[in-house]
């Protein structure tokens, strides 16, 4: 592959504390803590904590409308929690909006669809650059880094997003990500609509972003595709948190994942049932 060194030229900081450092990757990069959310009087969370290490690849799993989105959203502050923190490279982000977020190396990327469907190609890159639009030379150098990775987007240019195939306005989607250099990604749903060619693609953008050190929290319906690029899991059920451990254990929670892989689940998700591990 190659190319990609100078999206990441800035190396992975902590916002406020600078480059880390051996004894800082101890602590998670992202640490969710005891969130509840809700739309109006609608609770969707209840009690939820999970971690993203430094550099992890973390999964997060579940059933239709068990809330893995919304937490996402949390994360990226664009829902407010009614109760919990998350803390990012150690630092409270209560008061921190969404775009000092993703001006903080945190980049959320929906799967599927273009954000800017007007815009052309080119322009949509350019808003990955956004929290370093003005040093004209960064922006060039990432900006080129992406086009040569990805050809298909250096072809398109000057295409209007919303004109493109659902695959490629999720690779641009991506390629807009990368663009930014993120030190966490969160995407949501990112094999959705994607044919297995595309999608074998999009996982290697994703993993070489990750070798390179950019911390991934994937929403996927997929548990290939989250064996395939994640190490650690959380599976949700119902707005709380059933299973957290490496991915591949979830091949074994036949109750969990049957649910959802194999069609069982109940409307809003499946029953709780006792005594299941977290
Ligand atoms: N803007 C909203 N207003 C009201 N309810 C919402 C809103 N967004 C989500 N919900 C509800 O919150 C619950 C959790 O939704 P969420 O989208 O987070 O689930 P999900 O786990 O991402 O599901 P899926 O796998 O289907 O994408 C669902 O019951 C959903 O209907
Ligand atoms: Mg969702």
């Amino acid at each position: 592959m190659g190319g990609f060194l100078p999206l990441l030229d800035r190396g992975p900081t902590l916002p406020g504390r600078g480059r880390v450092t051996a004894t800082a990757v101890v602590a998670p990069l992202l640490e969710v803590r005891g969130i509840d959310a809700a739309y109006g009087p609608l609770q969707v969370l209840f009690d939820v904590s999970l971690d993203v290490a430094v550099g992890g690849r973390t999964a997060l799993l579940g059933t239709n409308g068990a809330g893995k989105s919304t937490l996402l959203k949390v994360v990226s502050g664009l829902v407010k929690p009614t109760a919990g923190t998350v803390r990012y490279g150690g630092r409270e982000l209560a008061s921190l909006s969404a775009s000092a977020r993703a001006r903080a190396g945190m980049v959320q990327i929906a799967g599927g669809r273009a954000t800017f469907p007007s815009l052309t190609v080119l322009d949509n890159l350019r808003v990955g650059a956004y929290p370093f639009i003005r040093d004209r030379k960064r922006v060039a150098s990432r900006l080129e880094a992406v086009l040569e990775q990805f050809p298909m987007l250096r072809a398109r240019l000057g295409q209007v997003a919303g004109t493109l195939s659902g695959g490629e306005q999720q690779i641009m989607a991506l390629g807009r990500a990368l663009v930014a250099g993120p030190e966490l990604l969160l995407v949501d749903e990112l094999s959705l609509g994607l044919a297995p060619v595309v999608m074998q693609d999009v996982l290697a953008m994703v993993d070489e972003l990750t070798r390179r050190g950019t911390a991934l929290l994937l929403v996927e319906q997929s548990l290939n595709v989250a064996l395939g690029i994640t190490d650690h899991a959380y599976f949700m059920e119902r707005g709380s948190v059933r299973f957290s451990g490496p991915t591949g254990e979830l091949l074994e929670r036949t109750d969990l994942v049957r649910s959802v892989f194999f069609g069982t689940a109940s409307p809003g998700g499946s029953k709780r049932s006792s005594g299941s591990a977290r």
